[in-house]
């Protein structure tokens, strides 16, 4: 990832960006920085790059040439199509679907602003998205750069350690993360809950879980409203299997996976609601009627993965059982690793999109 950030204040962007995790990236080269000075383009023997708002008013603003200008320089080293993000209050807030899929970028350039703002023809030629870091206004884009390339440079590879990294962290799957404790066992009174102690894994992910539901409902229930139970129902071959679990630690943090070619869940009655996301991966889409006639749905979103040309061959036997078929995806042969993120990045990001119907 190269983040190329134009600046009035390149000191600012240097120290924050070299330091720790970021900086870390930036001297193993899993990261590059290049930040251009916007004042290297004035066109002004002063060194000046604003003037007085036309129609009046507070402040100053900035011209549109040196902006231009030090843009078309940025793209001399990123390319002419890479993506240019102006960092403003006045847009959408980042989250952690946006800095993951900036991730997937080969360059960012990031123009910060000054002053009351930039003058608009020249954001209107050279701007391709607006992003804000949060509802209130900073004196400059700058913190708002470092911010956004600290969550981004999260997801590109080299980045954080193996030991810093989750597949699924808190705020992908739209639920904060559970509270950590250590050493000592006992603190001012307080003692680690003793699930943790225990060494039981699955004990502990579902405490975990419902510590992270509980904490979200109270904090952010904004947030809680975006969140889906991923529940993973998988039958046909060991290839299918495979790429079920490989998926679904990538779509949620606590996903359910149900093994549909075993005859005790086939017999079993199962039902869904609408804040439960069912992902049906197989490879024998034709036994889909067979297996899954004793599950019912009221309103769940449905995501089908098969081999078949046709994926959509079952649609109307799902919809039958109460689900909402949201879009179904091809399985092609060997499916990686890569498959999987990319294929779990789509239904999260999918997954938010129906949520605003
Ligand atoms: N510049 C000024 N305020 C900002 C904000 N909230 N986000 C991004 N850039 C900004």
């Amino acid at each position: 990832m190269n983040f190329h950030v134009l600046t009035l204040f390149p000191d600012m962007i240097n120290t924050v960006a070299r330091t720790s995790i970021m900086g870390r990236a930036i001297a193993s080269g899993a990261v590059a920085l290049n930040v251009i000075n916007i004042r290297d383009f004035s066109i002004h023997g002063t060194k000046r790059v604003d003037d007085y708002p036309y129609g009046g008013g507070a402040g100053m603003v900035m011209e549109p040439e040196p902006i231009f200008q030090a843009v078309m320089k940025a793209k001399e080293a990123a390319g002419s199509s890479a993506r240019v993000i102006y960092l403003t209050p006045a847009a959408k807030v980042l989250d952690q679907l946006k800095a993951e899929e900036l991730a997937k970028e080969q360059d960012l350039i990031l123009l910060c602003g000054h002053y009351e703002g930039i003058d608009d023809r020249v954001l209107e030629e050279v701007v391709d998205e607006n992003i804000s870091i949060g509802d209130y206004v900073l004196t400059g884009g700058e913190l708002g750069a470092c911010v956004l390339m600290d969550a981004v440079s999260r997801f590109v590879q080299g980045v954080l350690h193996n030991d810093e990294s989750s597949q699924v962290e808190s705020h992908q799957d739209n639920l904060l993360e559970y509270p950590q404790f250590t050493r000592p066992e006992v603190w001012h009174d307080k003692a680690v809950p003793k699930v943790l102690l225990s060494g039981d894994h699955q004990k502990i992910l579902e405490w975990r879980h419902a510590q992270s539901v509980e904490r979200t409902k109270e904090r952010r229930p904004d947030l809680f409203e975006k969140s889906f139970k991923v529940t993973v129902l998988y039958f046909g071959s060991e290839a299918a299997s495979e790429f079920a679990e490989k998926l679904s630690v990538r779509v949620s943090r606590y996903p359910v996976l149900l093994d549909y070619s075993r005859a005790k869940l086939v017999k079993q009655k199962r039902s869904f609601g609408a804040s439960d996301l069912v992902i049906v991966i197989t490879d024998t889409p034709e036994e889909a009627s067979k297996r899954m006639e004793r599950i019912h749905a009221d309103r769940s979103p449905l995501i089908c993965i098969s081999t078949e040309e046709d994926p959509q061959q079952n649609r109307s036997f799902f919809e039958e059982r109460g689900f909402c078929p949201k879009q179904s995806f091809r399985l092609t042969g060997e499916q990686g690793v890569s498959d999987a993120e990319e294929l779990a990045f789509r239904i999260r990001k999918l997954a938010g999109e129906f949520l605003k119907n």
